[in-house]
Order: structure tokens, then sequence, then C-alpha cells
């Protein structure tokens, strides 16, 4: 059916703006008023996410159960509970501010960092909550790999980047180390760029060459999971479509949770997608239904740039 959407202005940055358009709907003529859970969610309530049974068949590596979290006395995440399934790749999407990298940062307690922090719930990896007393944080980190969304090489050669995470560990061992470095680096698809140059200085690849650089460094300790926020954001196309090929091929090992803000993005690469809205998870299941059949009128929107 075709309809339309008033427009709707935001009160603040973190809220969406809903555009006036003219629209196929899956959900017959939608209005704002039918957006019940984001604005249950923009009265601060935490309604229950709507979560297709998929995500709680397959089998899954990371656990979180009624997450919480607050930057002291302000809470960027409600009550967030979500299964990421085991050796794919989960995407989460969602307005600017709505607690993305945050929830990121949550699941390798890079949080830890950040003064005034204080969490409640639980998340495990592989059974093991990772916020229990007796976990020591930097073996946990090395469960998970890192790549933010500007590239962040280290002012050393490409060589020293992709082992850093070997040598902080004590490995010395020559053999091990290039051994180590060649599969990284094949692994990120960039070893043929880079063969004959591993003892220049990173810092002068390019931005798309410097991601996959930091993607090497990231899985070259062989993490559990790769998590990514935002890694193509800062690259052209040809670099974009690069990464996305691959992640598509890491995910074959790697479990991949990555923040993305580009929906075309999160459809091409993700098996999942988690739909965020202020701290809150709103729809949460197989890219494929969230994208094409979803169950609120709300994703359907957020998916198609409706709003957001
Ligand atoms: N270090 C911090 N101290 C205080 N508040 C923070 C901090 N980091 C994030 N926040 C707040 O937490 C909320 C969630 O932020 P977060 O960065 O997780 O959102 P996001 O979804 O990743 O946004 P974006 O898409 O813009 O990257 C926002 O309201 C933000 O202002
Ligand atoms: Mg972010």
């Amino acid at each position: 059916m075709t309809s339309s959407v008033e427009n709707m202005e935001s009160e603040t940055s973190n809220q969406p703006v809903v555009r006036s358009v003219a629209y196929q709907s899956n959900h017959g003529a939608g209005q704002v008023e039918d957006y019940q859970v984001i604005q249950a969610i923009r009265r601060g309530e935490t309604p229950n996410p709507t979560v297709h049974p998929e995500v709680l068949e397959a089998e899954s590596v990371i656990d979180i159960e009624g997450f919480n979290l607050w930057y002291t006395e302000t809470q960027a995440i409600h009550n967030v509970s979500m299964k990421v399934p085991r050796g794919a790749v989960t995407a989460l999407i969602g307005p600017s501010g709505c607690g993305k990298s945050t929830l990121l940062r949550s699941i390798n307690r890079m949080n830890d960092l950040v003064e005034g922090v204080r969490v409640e719930g639980s998340i495990c990896l592989n059974d093991s909550p990772i916020y229990a007393p007796s976990v020591d944080v930097i073996s946990l980190r090395k469960r998970l790999g890192m790549v933010f969304q500007k590239p962040n090489p280290f002012p050393m050669s490409i060589f020293e980047n992709v082992v850093y995470p070997l040598r902080i560990d004590g490995e010395k061992r020559k053999s091990v180390l290039e051994e180590a470095c060649e599969k990284s680096l094949r692994a990120a698809a960039i070893w043929d760029e880079v063969k004959d140059r591993l003892k220049k200085s990173a810092l002068g690849l390019s931005g798309g060459q410097q991601q996959r650089i930091c993607i090497a460094r990231a899985i070259v300790a062989d993490p559990e999971v790769l998590l990514l926020d935002e890694p193509c954001s800062a690259l052209d196309p040809v670099a974009t479509l690069k990464i996305e090929e691959l992640i598509s091929q890491i995910s074959e090992r790697y479990t991949v949770l990555i923040v993305t803000h580009n929906m075309q993005q999160a459809a091409r690469v993700s098996d999942y997608t988690s739909f965020m809205y202020l701290g809150r998870i709103v729809e949460y299941g197989p890219t494929a239904k969230l994208f094409q059949t979803p169950s609120l009128i709300e994703t359907e929107h957020y998916v198609s740039g409706r709003f957001g």
C-alpha cells in the first residue's frame, strides 16, 4: 500500500527525524503514531524487544543478559539481552547515539577505562561471565579482536604492527612471528599488496590498506570474536568493498559483530541484525527478515531510510 509519513522534528540529536516520503509498506499505511515501540522508548520505557526465534535457536558465542550501563548518572544501555550466534556476522544498527559502540566496548570491557562507568547484568563469552571478579581483562581482550572506525596503525613497520599482540605476549621466535604475520595478512586480503614492504612504516599505506592491517593485527592472536566498530566509515567505496569481502571470508572462521550505519552494508555482510534505539534492542533476527519482512513498522522504516 502506498502511504506517507508526516515530518516529525526530533527534540534532540539522538532522536530520529521522520521524513515525508511515499513508499510501499509491509505494514499498511504507516504513520508516526504507529511507532508504538519507539514512542514507548522515548517515554523512558524499555519494551520487550522483538526477537526472531532463529537467533535463539542458533548456538551462541556471546550471551548478553539483562545488561545495563551508566556513564555516571546517564543510562546508555537498558536491559539488553542478546545472543550472538557463533561463526556468523551480526550487525548492530540504529541511529547515532543509540549505544552501539557502548555495547561493543562492553563486550571486551573497554568501557572499564572510562571513568564513571557502572554496569549491571551479565555478558558471557563461551559461557564464562566476562565481568566476574576473577577475569583477567588483558587475557579477555586477546579473545576479542577489535577494529575501530578510524584505522589506527601504530607508528612502526607493517610487520611489527601485525605481530604486536604476539610480541606483548612474549613471543620472540622469528619463524613463529613471520608465519603468523603472513597468515594474518593473507586472511586480511592484503598480503600481495604489502609482502615486499613489510619493513616499511604502516603509516605510509592508504586508509583502506591501513584498515586491513588493523584487521590483520586484530586476528593474529586467533581471537574467538572480532568486534568491528564502523570499520569502513572512513574508506572509499573500493576499499569498503574489499573490507566487506574480507568480512564475509573471515566469518567462516570467526564470529563477527559489526556496527554499521550503512544499511546496504548490513544487508550485504551480515547474517543477523540487531536494531537498537536509545540503548534498547528494538528488533533482532536474521538479516533477510529484518530487511524484507520485519515485524515492526519502526524497523521497516529505519532500514529503508524513512527515519533515523
Ligand atoms: N565516554 C562517554 N561518557 C559519557 N557518555 C558517553 C560516553 N560515550 C558515549 N556516551 C553516551 O552514550 C550514548 C551512546 O553512545 P554510543 O557512542 O555508544 O552510540 P553509538 O550508537 O555508537 O553512536 P554513533 O552511531 O554516533 O557512533 C550517547 O548518548 C553518548 O553520548
Ligand atoms: Mg559508535
